[in-house]
């Protein structure tokens, strides 16, 4: 069952997933604002959940609990902690999609919650099958849980590369967790909005300023952003961490793996070898 939203801010999360566009959107660089953000990627995630779980469903695993498209596991990083530490721990897993990572978290012991703003990618939460995780609908800059509720929280490539206010979502992780909690959390490595976002050769150029934080917009003819991505740089990450109220403890850049020979739009082994494509932050509440 998925927790969903007070009727109030439920419009967007029936069942329903909205249509597609007449035609195609534009992409752009311009200013979006939270409230746009938020709209333009609740609709995104619902109409776009079924191809991306087929995309990358097999790579993900039902049940693993896969950093980023190069492939870093849980398993062997245990960037949250030693494996066997896990167990009885209550864990808030942010941006969840299908809640793939919380699976894998619950079958160490751990106690996991799985939010997402997206229903249709809860959907398929539950059709992988999540009796062992709570699901909850809702948006990661206004979290529905009390002061330190949980022992951990983490996100692999979940709501932060998509949120315009990124200090606002780790304000409320570091309100929710306990005192020495650690929060992990995934995304783009910021590096790579300088590069055509291109698995191919043609990715390997410069081709903007890796200081401008216009927001990567798609949207509709009426101008309507239809999908946004926000861009922070490896400084302001940092500043954030702290101004959330962490102490950063690592930032993880994981190299491209030899036996990883697969593409994930603007990933792959080309670039991978050469440029970094994920950055990891590890941060401990203070
Ligand atoms: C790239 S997926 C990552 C999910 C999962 N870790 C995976 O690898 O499939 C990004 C997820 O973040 C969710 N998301 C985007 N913005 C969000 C927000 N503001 N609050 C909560 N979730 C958000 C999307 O709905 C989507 O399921």
């Amino acid at each position: 069952m998925i927790q969903e939203p007070e009727p109030s801010r439920s419009e967007a999360s029936s069942p329903e997933v909205p249509e597609l566009e007449a035609s195609e959107p534009e992409a752009t660089r311009r200013a979006a604002g939270g409230s746009e953000s938020s709209r333009a990627n609740r609709g995104w995630w619902d109409r776009n959940a079924d191809d991306y779980q087929v995309e990358h469903g097999t790579f993900l695993g039902d049940d693993r609990f896969v950093w980023c498209p190069e492939g870093l596991d849980e398993i062997e990083a245990e960037l949250l902690g030693p494996m066997e530490d896990l167990k009885d721990k209550d864990v808030l897993e942010i941006g969840a999609g299908a809640a793939q990572c919380s699976r894998w978290l619950a079958a160490q012991g751990a106690r996991p919650v799985a939010l997402d703003l997206s229903h249709r990618q809860l959907q398929h939460a539950l059709r992988i099958g999540a009796d062992s995780v709570r699901l909850v609908e809702a948006d990661a800059t206004a979290l529905p849980f009390a002061d330190g509720s949980f022992d951990l929280a983490c996100s692999a490539y979940g709501a932060l590369p998509f949120v315009a206010e990124p200090v606002t979502v780790l304000r409320e992780v570091h309100r929710v967790l306990r005192p020495g909690g650690r929060f992990v959390f995934s995304v783009t490595h910021p590096v790579r909005w300088a590069f055509p976002d291109e698995p191919g050769p043609e990715g390997l150029s410069v081709a903007s300023s890796y200081f401008d934080r216009t927001p990567y917009v798609e949207q509709d003819e009426d101008g309507n952003a239809v999908y946004v991505e926000h861009h922070r740089t490896v400084g302001d990450r940092v500043r954030d961490v702290v101004a959330g109220g962490f102490r950063l403890v690592d930032l993880v850049e994981p190299e491209w793996p030899a036996w990883n020979t697969q593409e994930w739009g603007g990933w792959s082994p080309l670039r991978g070898n050469l440029i970094p494509g994920t950055a990891i932050f590890v941060c401990e509440r203070s």
